[in-house]
């Protein structure tokens, strides 16, 4: 059983670096990708406030193929260079979007999302994975929650 603090008030450095020892805990020395995904889409979820939707699509070919999340039943697969997801893929850059309805070929899975943050997770110099968070509220995203991912990809990139 692991059993880590749910404090949603915690400054937001804090809170993302918790977040990504909590990530390295749950997934070190178990080799498979999928139970450390889920996992760690469920970390997310219990520590990361405002979320409708968080979790993984995975780099298969040229497109992303949906992995575990929590949310709603999503979109399976998404080409590189469509949608938030795959253009952050492409890009292999963080996308922080404010309003999802503004982006020109927004994906979306549940009406509900109003803004978006997706991250790539890039090991070896190739995108993996991308972790991808909706939120209900419009700009929910900062360059805080950006950094504070990013530092989750790299904690989590040899484990998924
Ligand atoms: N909105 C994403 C699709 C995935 S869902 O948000 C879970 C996109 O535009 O790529």
């Amino acid at each position: 059983m692991f059993v880590f603090a749910a404090d949603p008030d915690r400054p937001k450095p804090k809170l993302y670096a918790d977040l990504a020892q909590a990530a390295r805990a749950v997934t070190a020395g178990e080799p498979d990708i999928v139970a450390n995904m889920a996992n760690c889409a469920a970390l997310i979820w219990q520590f990361v406030p405002h979320l409708n939707w968080a979790g993984f699509y995975r780099a298969v070919g040229d497109e992303l193929v949906l992995g575990p999340f929590i949310g709603k039943p999503a979109c399976i697969r998404i080409p590189f260079g469509q949608g938030v997801c795959g253009t952050a893929a492409l890009a292999r850059e963080i996308q922080v979007v404010a309003d999802v309805r503004a982006f020109a070929g927004h994906i979306a899975c549940d009406p509900a999302s109003r803004s978006e943050l997706v991250v790539p997770v890039v090991r070896e110099g190739a995108v993996i994975a991308v972790i991808d968070l909706d939120s209900p509220e419009p700009a929910r995203f900062d360059a805080d929650d950006a950094a504070g991912f990013q530092l989750l990809a790299t904690a989590i990139r040899d484990a998924i």
